[in-house]
């Protein structure tokens, strides 16, 4: 299904949707960008979505987006799609056209918005660790960035060994983060995620995930992963997966009783509020 998608204020056809060839999102990858899920037709914490947004901008030193443009953009993007079980709302905001180089341009941000039907994922999840580290003293840690050049590379190694996940440590040795997706593990009933020390993104389903299932967060090495009695990664459109197996490791349970009391809790709140 083609529906219209949203350009710097203007809902258009897909197939007419375009931004310039010269846009520093395509050029050099200088901008960032949210996912959200929606449910029903409806998104699903889109306040701490569009905070996180100006958040990762502010960290590029990019102008602020006008996050009320790119709400009623949501909103117009929605009112013309099904109410889908499960959607996907991708929002997306560059520093705009500029020129060859890494310099930026002074024309202003593209800020697009597109939504589109979600398959759920599968129950359970088998995660491959990925032989390169994430800097977690880079510029762009914990920035949702688009240069996802290295998450795009992890997640091909992942799917080729038969995972459906990759999980990066850092370069300290400690578990960091999925692709697209936070990790917590239980040890003697213990629930902890890594810090954002680490350099893994500030996840909206890791933040809710600790406010209302509890957990601390804390750095692990890296082996804590295949040593846990059970783990789980959070994501926006995942919320909680189990995790059933690491490389060629096959946890005690999935969902054991620490991640099915999670999932039981996530799935009673987040219905409860749409905007958490
Ligand atoms: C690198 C990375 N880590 C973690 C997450 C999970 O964050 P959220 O729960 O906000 O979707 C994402 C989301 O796609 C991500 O891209």
């Amino acid at each position: 299904m083609n529906l219209p998608v949203w350009v710097n204020g203007r809902l258009m056809p897909s197939e007419q949707a375009a931004v310039s060839v010269f846009d520093h999102g395509l050029l050099v990858g200088d901008g960032v960008f949210e996912t959200v899920k929606c449910v029903g037709g409806a998104p699903f914490a889109l306040t701490r979505h569009l905070d996180r947004l100006r958040s990762s901008a502010r960290s590029l030193n990019m102008p602020e987006p006008d996050v009320e443009a790119i709400t009623a953009g949501v909103r117009a993007c929605l009112a013309e799609a099904p109410a889908w079980p499960l959607g996907r709302i991708r929002i997306t905001y560059t520093s705009g056209p500029g020129p060859l180089g890494s310099d930026r341009g002074d024309g202003g941000g593209t800020a697009v918005v597109i939504v589109a039907e979600q398959p759920s994922f599968p129950a359970t999840a088998d995660v491959t660790v990925v032989p390169w580290p994430r800097n977690e003293r880079g510029a762009l840690a914990g920035v949702k960035s688009v240069s996802y050049g290295e998450n795009a590379m992890a997640l091909f190694y992942a799917k080729a060994r038969g995972g459906g996940e990759a999980i990066f440590g850092n370069l300290a040795g400690s578990l960091c983060e999925g692709t697209g997706s936070n990790v917590f593990v239980v040890h003697g009933g213990r629930l902890v995620t890594p810090t954002l020390a680490s350099g893994c993104l500030a996840g909206v389903t890791r933040a809710l995930t600790l406010e209302w299932c509890g957990g601390s967060e804390e750095d692990v090495p890296l082996s804590a992963l295949y040593e846990a009695d059970e783990a789980f990664l959070t994501s926006t459109t995942r919320d909680i997966q189990p995790i059933r197996m690491v490389d060629q490791t096959v946890l005690p349970a999935a969902p054991g009783p620490v991640t099915a009391k999670a999932m039981r809790i996530f799935a009673e709140r987040s219905a409860a509020d749409l905007d958490p």
